[in-house]
């Protein structure tokens, strides 16, 4: 049976007191106090000497695959695919890329594990391949594409296709209900014009009222969800919403103009017929338990030793914020800004915003008489010397002011400090044997190369996992316009690592 678990998004959220040290970086800044930010470092000659020696300890594991590349490894290659491809989800690695490793790593009948399942390229490649998944998401967008992409696989196609057919050039505005209007918040509000939203509220009061399939409807609901960004005056851009400069929003000053903005009847159509044409091609297999929560509140009740494979891309320590960049369909979705800013908070620390879950962490872990492993956790993050060097010199550039934000040590931090437990919890319900794949990208601040993929590869070596390879696209991120001005052009690694569970 398929466990969906939707909870009410956002979780337990914390603001920890925090140990203020006279920080550099923005006068006071709060840091948790693992890192001696105050130790000297060693002369600047060696300033980059515990990642160097780091990169040694791995270096005949980081091999360049000839068969990765960007396509693969990102949303490109789903773009075409039934099912897959709905959602314009950036974030998403390919299809093809995780049906390759699952048939590599596993037979029919095993269990493959996403803790970051985004739109569930790992479940669905998983399940159309015989194999169980599990999938924990955070962001309700996530989960309402996998709930909807099982109603694919069991909606009646005929059914659906005639009820699009039915309603094909619909004047939407015309079931305009009040009820059902977008609650805005703050950072959407005049996203769309305004002969949009009366069709977008007609359209959902249709959904509501007259859909009573529970697929159909649910099929009717991602169709609303995906076509957001090209009805609206934004587009997503990493960190945040680009506005067009027609919006009527206060304070857009931007230059920025989207090629064209399509029509609300013009844009569902072309989905729902997308998602018609599409449904013989997607096919089922075992039911997902799907999850939705903080991989780091749901990992620690998954049983041990019970995953076959691990396959999944968590956020990049790179500012990415989702829950602004995903606003448009958390707001379609219901949620106000309350929601939106506990959800930003319970997320993966990856952007400057974020708060630390050291205690929130210490806390869960002692409630289920974990001390000694929490204890255990934290002694490898404190003992990773490559990141205490790279911690001290963000630290470093930002009392220079060439940190264009002072929160990013901090963001840092916190990021690999819950990877620490997200590797460690996975390294545990792990089989002895089983593989842990993993997509990530190095990032640099203020020229500082966070080399992610050697952190993470220790803190697995030292968690009970052998690094056997770290593959790398032959060509690596570039950098940013301006880094590369300032700081020359060495690449960055983009990685998909591939750790075993120690028999
Ligand atoms: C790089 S994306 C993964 C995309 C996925 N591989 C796919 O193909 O759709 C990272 C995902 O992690 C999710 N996420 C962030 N923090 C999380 C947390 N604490 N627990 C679970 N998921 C989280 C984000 O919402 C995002 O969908």
């Amino acid at each position: 049976m398929t466990q969906l678990t939707i909870a009410a998004p956002g979780g337990t959220v914390e603001r920890v007191r925090l140990r203020r040290t006279s920080s550099p970086v923005g006068g006071h800044a709060p840091y948790h106090p693992y890192f001696d930010y105050d130790r000297p470092m060693p002369a600047a000659t060696s300033r980059r000497s515990e990642r160097d020696a780091l990169y040694e300890r791995y270096r005949a594991r980081i091999r360049t695959s000839p068969h990765l590349d960007r396509t693969l490894v990102s949303f490109q290659a789903n773009r075409n695919m039934p099912g897959f491809g709905w959602l314009k989800y950036k974030e998403a690695f390919s299809a093809p890329l995780a049906a390759d490793v699952i048939q590599r790593y596993t037979s029919p009948g095993d269990v493959v594990l996403d803790p970051f399942a985004g739109i569930g390229t790992t479940i669905f490649a998983a399940r159309r391949l015989g194999r169980r998944s599990i999938g924990i998401e955070l962001l309700p967008v996530g989960m309402s594409v996998m709930e909807a992409r099982l109603s694919a696989e069991a909606v009646n196609a005929a059914t659906f296709r005639r009820r699009i057919e039915a309603i094909a050039g619909e004047n939407w505005q015309q079931h305009f209900d009040a009820a059902h209007e977008l609650a805005h918040i703050t950072i959407t509000r005049g996203a769309f014009p305004p002969a949009t939203e009366r069709a977008i509220a007609g359209y959902r009061a249709y959904c509501a009222r007259r859909v009573r399939d529970p697929h159909v409807r649910r099929l009717f609901h991602l169709a609303g969800l995906s076509i957001l960004e090209s009805i609206s005056y934004t587009r997503k851009d990493g960190q945040y919403l680009r506005w067009d400069r027609r919006a009527k929003r206060p304070r857009v000053g931007s230059r920025f103009t989207k090629r064209r903005i399509e029509p609300f009847s013009e844009a569902i159509d072309r989905q729902l017929a997308r998602i018609g044409a599409d449904l013989g091609d997607v096919s089922g297999g075992p039911e997902p338990d799907l999850r939705c929560g903080s991989c780091l509140d749901v990992l620690p009740r998954l049983d041990e030793a019970g995953v076959d494979l691990v396959l999944t891309s968590p956020p990049y320590c790179n500012r990415y914020d989702y829950t602004r960049t995903y606003a448009l369909e958390l707001v379609y979705l219901g949620l106000g800004d309350g929601d939106v800013k506990r959800l930003r908070q319970t997320m993966l620390s990856c952007t400057v915003e974020n708060a630390a879950k050291v205690q929130q962490l210490r806390r869960a872990y002692a409630a289920a008489g974990r001390d000694d492993v929490c204890a255990r956790i934290v002694g490898v993050f404190e003992r990773q010397r490559a990141l205490g060097e790279v911690l001290a010199l963000l630290r470093d550039r930002g009392r220079a002011g060439l940190l264009n934000n002072a929160n990013v040590p901090r963001m840092v931090e916190n990021y690999f400090f819950e990877m620490c437990f997200v590797v460690a919890e996975l390294s545990r319900v792990l089989r002895p044997g089983g593989r842990l794949v993993m997509v990530n990208d190095n990032v640099r601040y203020a020229g500082e190369e966070v080399p992610v993929d050697l952190i993470l590869s220790d803190f697995a070596r030292r968690l009970g996992l052998v690094v056997e390879r770290i593959w790398t696209l032959a060509r690596g991120k570039g950098n940013s316009s301006q880094q590369m001005g300032a700081h020359g052009r060495r690449e960055l690694r983009k990685c998909v690592y591939v750790w075993k569970k120690k028999n």
